[in-house]
């Protein structure tokens, strides 16, 4: 596969997730959010292809299953590109993550300073957790919005844990500290940084 086809297979899922978001975010500080994010994306970023790095638990991506129309749309150009993408495992705290948290979790993300497309202040990726698996606590600068494409349970800051559910969003402000957790089926999210 060549370059050319990487980055229509980026972008298109870039597009898709552009009109997910805005079919489905929630509240004001989430739309100015993904305004940002998204009108900063323009198509004339760099493309710089990695070589694709793929764990075990990835395998769980091809049990999400989502309605047809906007997030049918994200899924399937998420499942054309993943092949072409380096999925990672979380680097840094390990704060009160659970069982099986090495194995059972990945990340990868699509736009970002070291990302497929290359963005400065854009990050735009994805979290993936195997059945039963409880992410750590984190925090990070830039404010976050998650897009949910699975069931599954969030908190952040004093919330309790909430499920926003098949298509939920939700906005992380600055700092806040959150974490995700997943039951008796994989947790698939997507998530929109702005720095
Ligand atoms: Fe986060």
């Amino acid at each position: 596969m060549n370059q050319d086809d990487i980055a229509t297979k980026a972008r298109a899922f870039v597009q898709a997730t552009a009109a997910a978001y805005g079919g489905h975010v929630q509240d004001t500080a989430s739309r100015q959010s993904i305004t940002r994010v998204f009108d900063a994306l323009d198509g004339s970023e760099t493309i710089q292809p990695q070589p694709p790095v793929r764990y075990d638990v990835c395998k769980w991506v091809n049990d999400v299953t989502v309605p047809e129309g906007l997030l049918g749309d994200v899924l399937d150009s998420f499942r054309a590109l993943e092949p072409h993408l380096l999925w990672s495992r979380r680097t840094g705290s390990r704060a009160n993550a659970g069982p099986g948290f090495e194995d059972g979790h990945a990340n990868a993300m699509v736009v970002g300073k070291n990302a497929l497309i290359r963005h400065d202040r854009v990050s735009l990726g994805v979290s993936l957790l195997a059945p039963n698996i409880r992410y750590p606590d984190h925090n990070h600068p830039p404010e976050e919005t998650y897009l949910v494409l699975t069931e599954g349970d969030f908190f952040h800051g004093d919330s309790d844990w909430f499920t926003p559910g098949v298509g939920g969003s939700f906005h992380n402000t600055p700092m806040i500290q959150h974490a995700m957790r997943s039951g008796d089926t994989p947790l698939f999210a997507i998530w929109a940084l702005w720095y």
